[in-house]
């Protein structure tokens, strides 16, 4: 059973708590991947307390925009918060709502396409991967990159450490074994994939259509 864990004790250790030395890689990974251009339109999808926003802040530049997503009050303050102490050049949308929710993505996206779309360690807390991007894929330009970072449990020589990646999971209301990333991949040109940390850190960046 997964469980909403993130409201505002959550929300304020996160940055902390959440395994950044363990998960940092992936956005690191997928940020530069998208290959981001001044003046772009990129959504956030589960953009939690914003540890991703800097680096898109700085991709879009001054006259881009990041939008990002969250249902979670909580973390968006947080996100709202380091704002606050500057992040990056780009403008910032904080839009409360549900990822899966095609009015939700409307409001997000105000009328225009994103250029691009971002989800790190998100879809797996969804119980509906493909048809979060279904409602996602409404809101894209044709030729938006696309970067899913997800988890999967290590193999491997890493196998021990399966049982932490399961807890850590676990804790997180995230589904060890969602793949979300196989959804998305049949949907991009150019698919590009990473595997880290013993395979429980796994990267996709590509082009939609
Ligand atoms: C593990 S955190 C990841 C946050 C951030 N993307 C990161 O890389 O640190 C998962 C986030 O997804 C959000 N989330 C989970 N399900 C969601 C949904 N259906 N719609 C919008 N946000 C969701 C949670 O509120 C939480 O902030």
């Amino acid at each position: 059973m997964r469980v909403d864990r993130y409201g505002a004790i959550t929300a304020r250790s996160y940055d902390l708590l959440s395994g950044e030395p363990v998960y940092a890689v992936g956005r690191r990974l997928a940020v530069p991947a998208l290959g981001l251009r001044p003046g772009q339109r990129v959504l956030d999808l589960g953009c939690g307390t914003g540890l991703n926003l800097p680096a898109l802040l700085h991709g879009v530049g001054p006259t881009g925009t990041v939008v990002g997503l969250d249902r979670s009050p909580a973390m968006l303050e947080v996100a709202r918060r380091k704002r606050a102490s500057a992040t990056g050049p780009g403008r910032l949308r904080l839009v409360q709502g549900d990822m899966a929710d095609p009015e939700a993505l409307r409001e997000a996206a105000a009328g225009l396409p994103f250029d691009a779309v971002i989800a790190t360690y998100a879809l797996s807390l969804t119980p509906d991967p493909a048809g979060v991007w279904r409602s996602v894929s409404g809101v894209l330009r044709p030729g938006a990159g696309v970067a899913v970072v997800d988890m999967a449990p290590p193999t491997g020589a890493a196998a021990w450490a399966a049982p932490l990646a399961r807890l850590a999971c676990w804790l997180g209301g995230a589904d060890i074994g969602a793949c979300p990333w196989v959804v998305v991949e049949p949907e991009l040109s150019r698919p590009r994939r990473w595997v880290r940390r013993g395979g429980h850190v796994r990267v996709l960046v590509g082009t939609w259509r």
